[in-house]
């Protein structure tokens, strides 16, 4: 089956992404989680510039599509991810420390069943953009509230 096929082949790569984002990337520490929501795969929130004086805080979107793979009904970091394609009903619920993304994703027993990931393990905030790996997502300064 195609799928299990591509499946055994980014192994390998799942595990190097996850070596890559060892380290906490933190953007709970400076975003207002408390603000943060899943639009789809679109995750949104306040996050703080850089400089702190342009106003602290602007809205940013991000696909988290790109940041995430499903394998096998478990979510991993991956740089190239589409977990979107396999999963569903997804909504977060964060804190000072985490920010769990839980969704229903297909299994290998072809069932959709619920899992979930530290989002802040792999998204950063870099100057108001959310982002992963090497994809950044997009700021305003009008957020929806
Ligand atoms: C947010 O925190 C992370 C981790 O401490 C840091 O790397 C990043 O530069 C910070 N970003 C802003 C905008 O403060
Ligand atoms: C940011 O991305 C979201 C989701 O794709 C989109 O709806 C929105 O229009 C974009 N905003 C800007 C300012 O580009």
């Amino acid at each position: 089956m195609n799928t299990m096929k591509s499946f055994t082949t980014i192994t390998a790569v799942v595990i190097g992404a996850a070596a890559q984002v060892a380290n906490a990337q933190g953007f709970v520490s400076n975003c207002t989680w408390q603000t943060g929501f899943m639009s789809d795969n679109y995750l949104g929130m306040y996050c703080n510039n850089n400089n702190w004086a342009e106003y602290s805080y602007d809205w940013t979107w991000l696909d988290t599509n790109v940041c995430l793979t499903n394998y096998g009904g478990k979510l991993y970091p991956y740089a190239s991810g589409s977990y979107w394609s396999t999963c569903g009903n997804c909504a977060v619920r964060g804190s000072n420390v985490d920010f769990i993304l839980t969704c229903d994703c297909l299994n290998g027993q072809g069932r959709f069943a619920s899992t979930t990931y530290d989002l802040n393990r792999v998204i950063w905030n870099h100057d108001g953009f959310l982002g992963c790996f090497n994809h950044i997502g997009n700021k305003t300064e009008k957020g929806p509230f």
